[in-house]
């Protein structure tokens, strides 16, 4: 089908993100970004990624122009301040590898390769604010894509979970064993266990997906979260794709 088409139909339904607001905390509420958020958001992200450069204002824009509806953004109310945050963009997995950077997935963090024709929702970042986090803030973020996905019948969505409690472990253990100890709840990481809990599953784990992150050994692992009211399209064998670096 015609991808501009295709993007038409979507636009034309409205999002409800009924059920995001229902696993809100009191106190917060949740809406697309817009421009008055960017500064904002370029605060949060030095805080919660101190190695990192932060998004500018002219890359929120970017993601804003190319895929308004997958921004997603949580304000505590009280405040009039975002807390939070989840970008997504659309993408042909299979066009892709496995193990390949956040800085590719993303366009160098530009979302210019946002493909509205893509069966795969991928969660380009979720941050909260530090002092709103345990609030169950990214669970309602998480909720918020996944109503998302199931009003574009998309096929899944994927993601790269940091995790940050392996850094102090990577001497002793595998990456792929530590994931698979936290996903049977044999060991709790910051990151990791949060996206378990909000119902991804953990594929396997790539090197350099964020080079820079210390605190993960440069691992990260692959997550997704399957919809399961849509039939399977042509790239949906997560096991096809292939990895370049492993
Ligand atoms: C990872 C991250 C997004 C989680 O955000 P969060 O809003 O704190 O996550 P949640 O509150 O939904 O869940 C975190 C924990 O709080 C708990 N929680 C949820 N609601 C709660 C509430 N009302 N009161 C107390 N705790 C609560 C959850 O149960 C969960 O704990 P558990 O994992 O032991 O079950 C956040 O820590 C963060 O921004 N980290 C830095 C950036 C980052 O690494 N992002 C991920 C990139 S892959």
């Amino acid at each position: 089908m015609d991808s501009g088409f295709l993007q038409t139909i979507r636009e034309a339904i409205p999002i409800s993100m009924k059920e995001a607001r229902q696993h809100l905390p009191e106190g917060y509420s949740i809406r697309l970004m817009s421009h008055h958020d960017y500064a904002r958001i370029s605060v949060i992200c030095e805080m919660v990624y101190p190695t990192e450069r932060p998004y500018s204002s002219e890359e929120l824009a970017a993601h804003h122009r190319v895929f308004p509806e997958g921004q997603f953004v949580v304000v505590h109310e009280e405040s009039g301040d975002v807390a939070g945050v989840h970008f997504t963009l659309l993408i042909q997995l299979m066009h892709f590898h496995l193990d390949d950077s956040w800085e590719t997935l993303t366009a160098g963090g530009s979302f210019t390769d946002h493909d509205p024709s893509g069966h795969t929702l991928y969660g380009a970042d979720l941050f909260i604010h530090p002092d709103h986090q345990h609030h169950g803030l990214a669970k309602a973020l998480t909720v918020a894509t996944r109503e998302l996905v199931s009003r574009l019948k998309l096929w899944r969505m994927v993601g790269g979970s940091r995790m940050p409690g392996y850094g102090k472990l990577s001497t002793l253990l595998d990456p792929q064993d530590y994931i698979e100890k936290v996903k049977k709840n044999e060991l709790t990481d910051p990151v990791l266990t949060t996206h378990l809990h909000d119902g991804w599953d953990a594929i396997r784990a790539i090197k350099g997906y964020l080079p820079h992150d210390e605190e993960s050994a440069g691992w990260a692992a692959v997550i997704q979260w399957i919809n399961q009211e849509c039939t399977p399209p042509p790239d949906y064998d997560i096991g096809r794709i292939p990895p370049k670096n492993i």
